[in-house]
C-alpha cells in the first residue's frame, strides 16, 4: 500500500492543488475508511487493530482524546460521538497542553492519540508520558507504522490515502469516520441497542454519496467565497455537535486564506465576542436539524440584530442568514462529519480568490515535529 500511496501523491489528477484534489477525494477515502468493517448481523463493526476485548472495554469509565489541530478538532467530535452512542464521559484537548500540566493518569481512562501523521511531537510526547505511567493508549492515525501508530496499543487506521497539502481536509473528515466506527463498537458492547446500531450503520453507508452531492455544490461555493474572502475577520459559531465543525472550519479558513476567524459556541457570544460583530465582520453558523434549532434560530437572530452577515449552513435555508448553504440530512449523531465539507470548499475558493500560496501556507509544515 505504501508504495501506491507514494506514486499516487504526485499526481495531481488533473486538479491545480492538492488541497483541491484531497478534498474531491472524500467520498472515495470515507469508503475506504469503512470497507470490510460492518457487521450488519451484530449491528456493529470490527476494528481488527484495536486490541480491546469486549469485558475490557465495558471496564473503561472515561475516554480522553489527545492531538493537535485538525486532529483534536476531529478529535472533539469523536469525544462526542463515544459520549452520546457509548454513554462514556469524553473529552479531547490539545496533546501539548495535556503533557505539561502533569495531568492525573487514571488506570479506567482509555487514552487516545488522534494524528494524520503519526509523528506530531507532541502528540508523541504525551503518547510516551502515558506509556510510562501504565495508561492504556490508542491510535487514530493515517499514515501506518508512523512513530505514534507504533507506541500505541492498538488503534483504528484512518485510511485516507496520502495527504500531501499542509491544510488537512479528507484526513480530519475520515478521522471522524473513524471515531464514529469507534463509538458505535464501544457503544454495541455496551448499552447501544441494535436498532440504533442499525441506524448509524445506515447513516455510515450514506456518507460517501451525500458527500459527493455536496461536492456537486462547488460552483454555489466558490461564488459565496468571493463575497467573504474581503472580510476583515469572521466569527465561526456553533453549539455542541456544530462547534467543533465551527472551530475546524475557522482553522481552515485561517491558515489557507490568511483572513482572521475566530470560533466560539453559539452561547458565548452574548459574553462577550457579539462586541466584534459588525458588517465587515461576517458569521458563518452551524444550524443543522437537531433539537438545538431554536436555539441556534436565536443566535442568527442576536447577529442580524448587530447587522451582521451571515452565511448558515444546515439542512434547510434559514431566512435570517444571508446565504444558506444546504447540506444532505444524515443521523443527528453523524450529522458533523458532513457540515464542515462546504466550508473547506469556502476556505479554499477564498484563499483562491486572495492568491494564496494552498498547498503551503506561509509559516506551517505539514508536520511539526519538533516543540
Ligand atoms: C491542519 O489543517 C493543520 N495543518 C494542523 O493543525 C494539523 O492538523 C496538526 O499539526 C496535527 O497534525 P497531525 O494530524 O499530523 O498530528
Amino acid at each position: 500500500t505504501t508504495i501506491e500511496w507514494e506514486a499516487e501523491s504526485y499526481d495531481m489528477d488533473g486538479h491545480d492543488t492538492y488541497m483541491h484534489k484531497e478534498i474531491c477525494e472524500q467520498a472515495d477515502a470515507v469508503d475506504r475508511v469503512l470497507r470490510g468493517r460492518i457487521d450488519d448481523r451484530f449491528a456493529t463493526v470490527h476494528l481488527g487493530g484495536l486490541g480491546i476485548d469486549a469485558r475490557e472495554a465495558r471496564a473503561v469509565r472515561r475516554v480522553k482524546i489527545l492531538g493537535c489541530g485538525s486532529a483534536y478538532h476531529a478529535g472533539q467530535i469523536g469525544a462526542q460521538l463515544i459520549e452520546e452512542l457509548a454513554r462514556i464521559p469524553a473529552d479531547a484537548e490539545p496533546a501539548s497542553e495535556f503533557r505539561y500540566r502533569n495531568a492525573v493518569v487514571d488506570p479506567d481512562t482509555l487514552y487516545i492519540a488522534v494524528s494524520q501523521s503519526g509523528e506530531t511531537y507532541d502528540t508523541l510526547a504525551a503518547v510516551q508520558e502515558l506509556k510510562r505511567k501504565g495508561a492504556r493508549v490508542l491510535g487514530v492515525v493515517n499514515v501506518v507504522g508512523s512513530a505514534i501508530a507504533r507506541e500505541t496499543d492498538g488503534g483504528v487506521y484512518v485510511h485516507a490515502g496520502p495527504e500531501v497539502c499542509v491544510v488537512s481536509t479528507k484526513c480530519f473528515t475520515n478521522t471522524a469516520v473513524a471515531f464514529a466506527l469507534l463509538a458505535l463498537h464501544l457503544g454495541r458492547v455496551r448499552d447501544l441497542s441494535v436498532a440504533d446500531g442499525k441506524r448509524i450503520i445506515a447513516g455510515l453507508r450514506r456518507l460517501p454519496e451525500q458527500i459527493a452531492e455536496i461536492l456537486r455544490g462547488e460552483e454555489e461555493i466558490e461564488k459565496l467565497a468571493g463575497a467573504y474572502a474581503n472580510a476583515r475577520s469572521m466569527m465561526f459559531v456553533g453549539r455542541v455537535r456544530g462547534y467543533p465543525v465551527a472551530r475546524e472550519a475557522s482553522l481552515k479558513l485561517k491558515e489557507v486564506s490568511y483572513v482572521h476567524a475566530e470560533a466560539y459556541p453559539a452561547s458565548e457570544l452574548k459574553h462577550g465576542p457579539l462586541a466584534l460583530i459588525e458588517p465587515e465582520v461576517p458569521s458563518v453558523a452551524i444550524v443543522p436539524d437537531d433539537e438545538l434549532l431554536e436555539k441556534n434560530r436565536a443566535t442568527l437572530e442576536e447577529i442580524k440584530a448587530r447587522s451582521g452577515r451571515i452565511l448558515a449552513v444546515g439542512h434547510q435555508p434559514q431566512d435570517v442568514a444571508d446565504h444558506t448553504i444546504v447540506v444532505p440530512r444524515n443521523e443527528p449523531e453523524l450529522d458533523p462529519i458532513l457540515l464542515g465539507i462546504p466550508l473547506q470548499l469556502l476556505a479554499y475558493h477564498a484563499a483562491l480568490a486572495l492568491g494564496r500560496d494552498i498547498d503551503k501556507p506561509r509559516n506551517l509544515a505539514k508536520s511539526v515535529t519538533v516543540e
